[in-house]
């Protein structure tokens, strides 16, 4: 299955060529690929974006939109807008982890006071910080999508406190900040990419997974787990990227017009969140799933653990945390 996998990466890379490319009509088209299924908002906010380019641009510039991992995971991905392949991308931050250690701080669990701080937070100087931090690797963040926030799902039992997690193999992003963060709470983290755990979770590899509403629901996780336990404890917002070798080849007006199409999606992602979020309990509890909303007390409690393992690993995350938690209006 890996195997094949790879195979089909490497076929893609070669195929794909280019990620930004010049047709002979004198139209550029860019390559955009991301893991989600179509109808979730932020692929819906990625069709946004390229209708808003192609219109700052008079049609010169495209946006083709590749979701369901069709050109690879989200660590793929990254890797194929490293090389050029592809051209931009939508990640969780999660998934940026490894080319930026500083944007891994966002998978803290209860990091932000309330939504107001995570605001102040992205669309301030630590966002922009934060959105750029990943260019000496090639990839240049444009903006931040919301992602909500991720809570439990289970196969077998809600997750009212910690100790349910006890035994339970619970699946995690492919990131040490979430593998830590699972562990701290007890559970016992396996790292699965989101195109492979709805059979993952079939199959028994893993019992439980987090994820915000809108995954859970559109991913159809929630066909295989019954228990939903919103305990809310990371908001990872998504991040939109585009490679530095297809941004160098923009002329210093087309690099506006993408930066301003990002924006313009950003708040239009927004805007759909609220009510995807609210559709999805609305129609996963039509399903038969089961609801709960546990006291965050007990999660909360497992969280300094959790920062004194993270910063034992990296010391330069802790002034970090620190400004995020001086943050204000
Ligand atoms: C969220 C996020 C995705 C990510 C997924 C995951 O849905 O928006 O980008 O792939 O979580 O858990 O892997």
């Amino acid at each position: 299955m890996l195997m094949s996998r790879r195979i089909v990466f490497v076929f893609l890379a070669l195929v794909l060529a280019l990620g930004g490319c010049q047709l002979d009509t004198g139209v550029k088209v860019i390559k955009m690929g991301h893991a989600q299924v179509v109808s979730h908002p932020v692929h819906q906010a990625m069709v946004f974006l390229g209708k808003r380019l192609e219109e700052k641009s008079g049609g010169k510039i495209k946006v083709k939109v590749y979701p369901n991992q069709q050109l690879g995971t989200e660590r793929e991905l990254l890797e194929l807008l490293q090389i050029g392949s592809v051209g931009m991308t939508k990640v969780s931050a999660a998934s940026l982890e490894a080319f930026s250690p500083e944007i891994s701080v966002l998978g803290l669990p209860y990091l932000f006071r309330d939504d107001a701080h995570i605001t102040q937070v992205l669309e301030g100087e630590i966002g922009k910080e934060l959105l750029l931090s990943t260019e000496k690797y090639w990839l240049r963040g444009l903006c931040f999508y919301d992602a909500g926030k991720r809570s439990f799902y289970s196969k077998t039992k809600p997750i009212a406190t910690p100790a349910d997690l006890t035994g339970l193999k619970v699946r995690v992003q492919e990131s040490k900040m979430a593998i830590n963060m699972v562990r701290g709470m007890g559970g016992s983290p396996t790292p699965v990419s989101y195109g492979e755990l709805y059979t993952a979770l079939q199959q028994g590899i893993v019992d439980a997974a987090e994820n915000n509403p809108p995954s859970f629901y559109n991913s159809r996780h929630y066909e295989v787990c019954k228990y939903y336990s919103i305990d809310e404890h990371t908001a990872i917002p998504d991040v939109v990227l585009v490679s530095t070798k297809v941004w160098s080849e923009l002329s210093p007006e087309e690099q506006v017009w993408l930066q301003e199409a990002a924006d313009e999606s950003a708040v239009y992602q927004t805007k759909l969140w609220k009510e995807a979020v609210e559709e999805a309990l609305r129609e996963v509890q039509k399903a038969g799933v089961e609801i709960s909303y546990p006291s965050k007390e007990p999660f909360l409690e497992k969280v300094a653990a959790v920062y004194a393992q993270v910063f034992q690993d990296q010391k330069q995350l802790e002034a970090l945390v620190q400004r995020i938690q001086q943050t204000k209006k």
